[in-house]
């Protein structure tokens, strides 16, 4: 809570595409939030660095990001959207959770062993302390709900952790934040593996669906997509292939589970892949075009982020003044 207003945070690494996975995820269920709490969305660079970029890319893709959010359908004069780095209170509220964050508790967390496995070459403090400062982006805003992907789950619970282990020193200093889990199209998984999350850093570049891929390519992508054995699209837990098209299905075109069954019933997969590709294609025209718009305009998308910021500041600033006052350190007046 921020005052009489309950707050919803979230952020995106610009790490690479957006994903469909994000958009039905997380970015869409976006701008509903607005109605119902004062929104952050942050870009978080930050966080993109614990793993090699290349700055020219990580720039570039920052304001894609931006773009692609506000194409997405999010309004900045409804939310709060910034790019991390600009506020630079993150990195010092990160730095002291940091001291109130456990060894144990880090090397727990499941994203560091896969990503530690996947880049041994640079293992490095940054990765692994990666969810202090993604509790420190949460904290800054005295956020109530996060609205992310499953995957995040692990560190937001984190995040209560640490909150709830400073407000026992200091009570009320933070805000315990919950996550929040979309029901729907929570999880997208790979369309080349379906056991494995949908992930925009896949290797295979068929496995995953951006949301700027064109019409024809996507597609591609579905009509190639694994299905199961057998020849029926029927929801079901032996069939993860089929059950994945039938919730990307689902959720761009608002059907129900049922209603895919009926509507497919007697047809082979082909039919029902080329159904998909179509309905993703169409329903994700509209972004591409205001992503495209978005994009012609730099000086159009320096200023947001520079309004973005500062709205951002002024939040982060209180948060942050409060917490240093009580590690004990020498405030001037
Ligand atoms: N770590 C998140 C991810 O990789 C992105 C993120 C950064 C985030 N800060 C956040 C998500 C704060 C929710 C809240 O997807």
């Amino acid at each position: 809570m921020f005052g009489e207003q309950k707050v919803s945070y979230s952020g995106v690494q610009p790490s690479g595409n957006l994903t469909i996975g994000n958009y039905l995820g997380a970015i869409r269920n976006f701008a509903e939030y607005s109605a119902q709490y004062k929104t952050f969305y942050c870009v978080a660079d930050e966080h993109a660095i614990t793993v090699r970029q290349v700055p020219a890319e990580l720039r570039r893709r920052t304001y894609e990001t931006v773009a692609l959010y506000m194409a997405c359908g999010l309004d900045p004069a409804q939310n709060t959207l910034y790019v991390q780095s600009m506020v630079h209170e993150h990195a010092e509220l990160a730095w002291i959770l940091n001291c109130f964050t456990m060894f144990g508790e880090l090397s727990r967390m499941t994203q560091f062993k896969d990503k530690s496995a996947r880049h041994t070459d640079n293992i490095n403090a940054g990765l692994f302390t990666y969810p202090a400062l993604m509790a420190a982006d949460i904290l800054l805003y005295q956020t109530d709900v996060v609205p992310v992907g499953i995957d995040q789950k692990q560190h937001v619970e984190l995040c209560r952790d640490i909150a709830e282990r400073i407000n026992q020193i200091w009570p009320g200093l933070f805000t315990v934040p919950e996550p929040m889990i979309p029901q729907n199209g929570m999880k997208i998984m790979s369309l080349a593996d379906p056991t494995r999350k949908m992930s925009k850093s896949d290797e295979n570049p068929n496995a995953v669906v951006y949301i700027l891929d064109d019409r024809d390519t996507m597609i591609r992508k579905f009509r190639r997509a694994v299905t199961d054995s057998g020849s029926e699209v029927r929801y079901a837990a032996d069939k993860p292939g089929v059950a994945n098209l039938m919730t990307i299905y689902s959720c761009f075109t608002g059907k129900s589970m049922e209603e895919i069954e009926r509507e497919f019933a007697g047809v082979g997969y082909g039919e029902f892949k080329l159904a998909v590709g179509e309905a993703a294609a169409d329903a994700l025209a509209p972004v591409q075009r205001r992503y495209t718009e978005l994009m012609a305009d730099k000086a159009g998308l320096e200023a947001q982020m520079k309004k973005g910021a500062e709205e951002a500041s002024w939040y982060a600033r209180r948060t942050l003044a409060k917490v240093k006052k009580k590690m004990g350190f020498v405030q001037l007046s």
